[in-house]
Order: structure tokens, then sequence, then C-alpha cells
């Protein structure tokens, strides 16, 4: 396995909030994480990239990273797009790209502005003043300047037009094709199931539930348990 966490806990201060998180992805894979507002999902995703305590054993490909720094963890080839997507708004989208690289990665570059001709055309405009869908590939195509093996998004598709949507779909397959394992958090169930090779469910800090989105799609009593959804 790429990524292995085993009985992991994350907790804010006194506050427990992962009690005991088990799940993995594969080298290749595309994997989901579902679940409501609250259950763990962003703390699941901060205790991999090391933005919260944590306990338990977190492994990425054979090595364990559960007492490493946040940019110790990102130069193993972990790459990570937050909630909200957190670019600059007062830098350029160039800037934004460059601003966490080592040095001025041409090759790459070039490759990003491929995968999103949207950035090239803008990449002298200041990065606040992309709409939301445009923020969110900058946000993705910042974490990809790393040239990460596995890159995790937190909700890519939050408050995003259904256009947008499906073209963040597209863009996680095109970044699957290229080699990178994506573990993706999302609220938007059907998003995920079309997106991801299998899914987990959490509920209150722990994983209740993994299948096939197929198996999960025939299970719909699952989906409106867990996550309030009716098919
Ligand atoms: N910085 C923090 N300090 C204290 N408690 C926090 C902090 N961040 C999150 N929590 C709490 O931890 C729990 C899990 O939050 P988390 O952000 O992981 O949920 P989530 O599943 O990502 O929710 P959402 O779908 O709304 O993004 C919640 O009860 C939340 O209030
Ligand atoms: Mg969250």
């Amino acid at each position: 396995m790429m990524l292995t966490l085993r009985d992991v806990h994350a907790f804010y201060g006194k506050s427990h909030v992962l009690h005991g998180v088990n799940l993995e992805v594969g080298e290749g894979e595309v994997v989901g994480i579902l679940g409501r507002n609250g259950v763990g999902k962003t703390t699941t995703i901060k205790s991999i990239i090391g933005l919260v305590e944590r306990k338990g054993l977190i492994e990425f490909n054979g090595k364990d990273i559960s007492g490493l720094p946040p940019y110790r963890i990102a130069r193993l080839g972990i790459g990570y797009v937050p909630q909200g997507r957190m670019i600059f708004p007062g830098l350029t989208v160039f800037e934004n790209l460059i601003v966490g690289a080592k040095e001025e990665n041409s090759d790459k570059l070039k490759e990003i502005y491929e995968l999103f001709p949207r950035l090239e055309e803008r990449k002298e405009q200041l990065a606040g003043t992309l709409s939301g869908g445009e923020q969110q590939m900058l946000a993705i195509a910042r974490a990809l300047m790393l040239e990460p093996d596995l890159i995790l998004m937190d909700e890519p598709t939050e408050g995003l037009m259904p256009l947008m949507v499906t073209r963040i779909k597209e863009v996680v397959h095109e970044i699957n094709e290229r080699g990178v394992s994506v573990l993706l958090v999302e609220q938007n169930a059907k998003m995920a199931l079309e997106t991801v090779d299998r899914v987990y469910i959490m509920e209150k800090g722990m994983i209740k539930y993994q299948s096939s989105p197929d198996e999960l799609k025939e299970n719909p009593d699952i989906l409106v348990r867990y996550l309030g959804v009716k098919t």
C-alpha cells in the first residue's frame, strides 16, 4: 500500500476528534472519503499531512510519517489541496504556482499549463480575482508543482457550479492517469461515486463503511443512513 492509516487518533487540544481511523490508498488508486459535516474528514487529511496532533500508524511508501512535520511529509511526495483552496489572493497565478517550489521548474510549469490552459491565460492575474472554479484549479496545480505521488484533496467541488464539478472530476482522472494517486474528501456523493475506485464513509471520527462505488450505489440505505442522501 502506498498510504496506510492504522488506528489513527487526532486531537485539537483536549478535544479528541479521530477515534481510530483505518484506511489505505494503493498505488494508482483514487480513493474517496464521504461523510456529513464535522465527522472528521478534514482532520483525517490533516493528520496525514501533519497539521494536527495525532497518534497511531501512518505509513507512506513503507515509511512511518506519523512523527514528521508537514514540510517533510510534503517532500516525501504528498500533495495537499486544502478545503477552501487557501491560495494567496494578493499574488498572481504564476507566483502562487512557484511559491512553494524549491526552484523554478519550467518543465513542470509547462506541463501544468497544458493541464490547465486557463491558468496560463491568466498567469499575470491576481489569484484573488479568479472565479471559484479557477481558484480551485490553481490550488490543485500548486500541489502538483511539487510532483507528488499522492495528492490529498479536501472538498474540491465545494461551492462550485455543476460545470466546474464536472471539470474537477476530469482533472482528477487526468492527474491519476499521469501516475498520481488521489485521496478525495467529498460532500458531493454523486461526484465522488463517479470518480473514485473505492470509497470510505466516516461517522464520529471513525470509518464505518467501505466498498466499491458500484456496491454503494446498490445500497441506497447506507447513503441515507450515513450521508442523508436520497437516491
Ligand atoms: N481547529 C480546531 N479546533 C478544535 N476543534 C476542531 C478544529 N477543527 C475541527 N474541529 C472539530 O473536529 C471535528 C471534526 O472536524 P473536521 O473539520 O475534521 O470535519 P469535516 O468532516 O471535515 O467537516 P466538513 O464537512 O464540515 O468540512 C468537528 O467537531 C470540529 O468542530
Ligand atoms: Mg472538512
